[in-house]
């Protein structure tokens, strides 16, 4: 990545403590207003759009927030069929096929953060699997420190926020490709 993308993050990077491990580490930090589920739609459009295999998207938020719009719209950007998309509230995995290969996974379910090892997760942290996690914060110390989490936050009946952090040199890479894409969307749209 050139020298120009961490000009870009300058001013963003704020020291964070890591909820998964409890260090302070320097987080990449971008909050954006979500004004409808169309907005929520969008936001997955351009994070699945930049996805690439290896990356994981922990994404926490309270009951019917949005947080299955946006993995709808994360697969349709990579290329998956939106209608294949639910909530993974039986199989708590599922995996669709895309520009790359996409695991979905809806822990609400787990009684205990350790089930998440009787699911078998730990198949899919690969080089070719994007994995997007609904109710990460129930499964924290099983995540990767290298992750981009999206918190969703209702803010009012009809609109959102969105606060994406990026933990790690992976994470942060998708994040900046993330802003990009989002900035030249809003150029082309002026
Ligand atoms: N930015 C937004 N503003 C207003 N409403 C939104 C926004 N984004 C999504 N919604 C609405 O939130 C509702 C719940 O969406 P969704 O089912 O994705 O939530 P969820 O977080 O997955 O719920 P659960 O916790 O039950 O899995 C939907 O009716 C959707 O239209
Ligand atoms: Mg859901």
């Amino acid at each position: 990545m050139p020298a120009s993308a961490d000009v870009f993050h300058e001013g963003n990077v704020t020291s964070v403590i890591d909820p998964v491990h409890q260090e302070q580490v320097p987080a990449l930090i971008w909050t954006r207003r979500l004004a409808s589920k169309r907005h929520t739609t969008r936001l997955g459009h351009i994070i699945g759009h930049c996805v690439e295999g290896g990356d994981v998207i922990a994404i926490t938020g309270e009951v019917g927030v949005g947080k299955t719009v946006l993995v709808r719209g994360i697969a349709e950007g990579a290329g998956v069929d939106p209608l294949q998309v639910s909530s993974p509230t039986f199989t708590l995995i599922q995996v669709y096929r895309g520009r790359v290969p996409m695991v979905h996974v809806d822990v609400y379910r787990l009684n205990t953060p350790a089930e998440v090892q009787t699911i078998g997760l730990e198949e899919y942290w690969s080089q070719h699997t994007v994995v997007v996690i609904e109710w990460a914060e129930k499964i924290l110390p099983f995540l990767p420190s290298d992750r981009l989490d999206v918190l969703l936050e209702s803010k009012g009946s009809c609109r959102r926020l969105a606060t994406l952090r990026a933990y790690g040199p992976r994470s942060k890479q998708l994040l900046y490709r993330i802003q990009k894409q989002l900035s030249l969307g809003e150029t082309a749209t002026e």
